[in-house]
């Protein structure tokens, strides 16, 4: 991930000084990096550098994370979160405009990065990935204080929104790594079932989660009113009453009623049934892997499929 994060670095530079500033501000609070993990880690359990010599993994890895890192300065300013990897976000200190016009920067880089490798099935993936990404975050705009989402809508939402980009980082790894077609997909499935179980995870956190270990403040999903899988399991399973706090905290309301809505997402267990969700993506996830010959690399695959479940940052 070293070579990784120097390709990150030279690749961030701009000759507009407030762009280094925002883009290094982001990118130099950390992050996981998963999904650059997972390009390498592919590729690598395939074989790939075995025979090949190019550093084609490297950028594309630094392509995937300056995509999912322009998705996370919009999604900020879209929803108004004010912490991010533990720190202030970058809408919080440098206002919503630089942050929108340098994830505007960050994509627009990684476009030119992926035209670089030139390859066109390359191209194709990330292209569509990036746009579902986009798709899926208006979609999501359109459930937000949407009470009657169902559980389709919202597994619809966090397949766009997240999944996609697991999807094209496993599906570039297969490519890299020379899978044929069918291969390639088995790959997008992997990346579709762990990027679900990441996001489900990621929703029971934002209710229980230790904000010093994930860096985000728990509640900004129901302060902005989302309808996500734990809240939709209250208001499908939960007494009237508690169906009626958690829908009245969707629609009109949202932080001020964190402790009762917390309470009922507690009485039934809705946390409990998320995690479960998310374990049966993971297992899924697992599944797919199957194709993979047994690797170091493999086994780190097997380990992130555990990670995306029991992680708690
Ligand atoms: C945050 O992703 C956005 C989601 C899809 C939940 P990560 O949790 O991977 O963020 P970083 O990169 O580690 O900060
Ligand atoms: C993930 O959704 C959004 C992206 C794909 C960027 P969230 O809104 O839940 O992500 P966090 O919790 O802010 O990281
Ligand atoms: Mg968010
Ligand atoms: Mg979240």
């Amino acid at each position: 991930m070293e070579a990784v994060n120097r390709v990150i670095r030279v690749r961030l530079r701009s000759e507009v000084v407030l762009i280094n500033q925002v883009a290094e501000y982001i990118v130099g609070a950390g992050g996981k990096r998963l999904r650059p993990a997972l390009v390498l880690l592919v590729a690598k359990a395939l074989g790939y550098g075995v025979e090949q010599s190019g550093t084609n993994h490297h950028e594309l890895a630094a392509v995937v994370e300056f995509i999912h890192t322009a998705t996370l300065l919009h999604d900020d300013v879209v929803d108004e979160s004010d912490l991010r990897r533990g720190r202030s976000t970058a809408n919080a200190i440098f206002g919503n405009a630089a942050s929108v016009l340098v994830g505007d920067f960050l994509y627009s880089r990684a476009f030119q990065m992926m035209v670089g490798v030139d390859d066109m099935r390359i191209m194709r993936v990330l292209s569509d990935a990036t746009n579902v990404i986009a798709e899926g975050e208006v979609l999501q705009l359109l459930n937000v204080r949407n009470a009657d989402a169902s559980v389709e809508d919202y597994l619809r939402v966090i397949h766009f929104k997240t999944a996609m980009l697991f999807e094209a980082a496993a599906r570039l790894g297969g490519i890299l790594g020379g899978l044929d077609e069918a291969g390639q997909e088995r790959m997008a499935l992997f990346g579709r079932h762990i990027g679900t179980a990441f996001q489900l995870i990621d929703d029971v956190l934002d209710y229980s989660g230790d904000e010093a270990k994930t860096g985000k403040h728990l509640g900004d999903d129901l302060a902005e009113g989302k309808p996500t899988l734990p809240l939709i399991h209250v208001m499908q399973n939960g007494s009237a009453q508690q169906a009626s706090v958690v829908r009245h905290a969707i629609e009109a309301s949202g932080r001020e009623c964190f402790m009762e809505v917390m309470a009922a997402v507690h009485e039934t267990g809705a946390l409990a049934v998320t995690r479960e969700y998310a374990r049966r993506e993971a297992m899924a996830a697992r599944d797919a892997l199957s194709l993979l010959p047994p690797s170091v690399f493999t086994d780190s695959l097997l380990q992130l499929c555990d990670f995306a479940v029991a992680r708690n940052y």
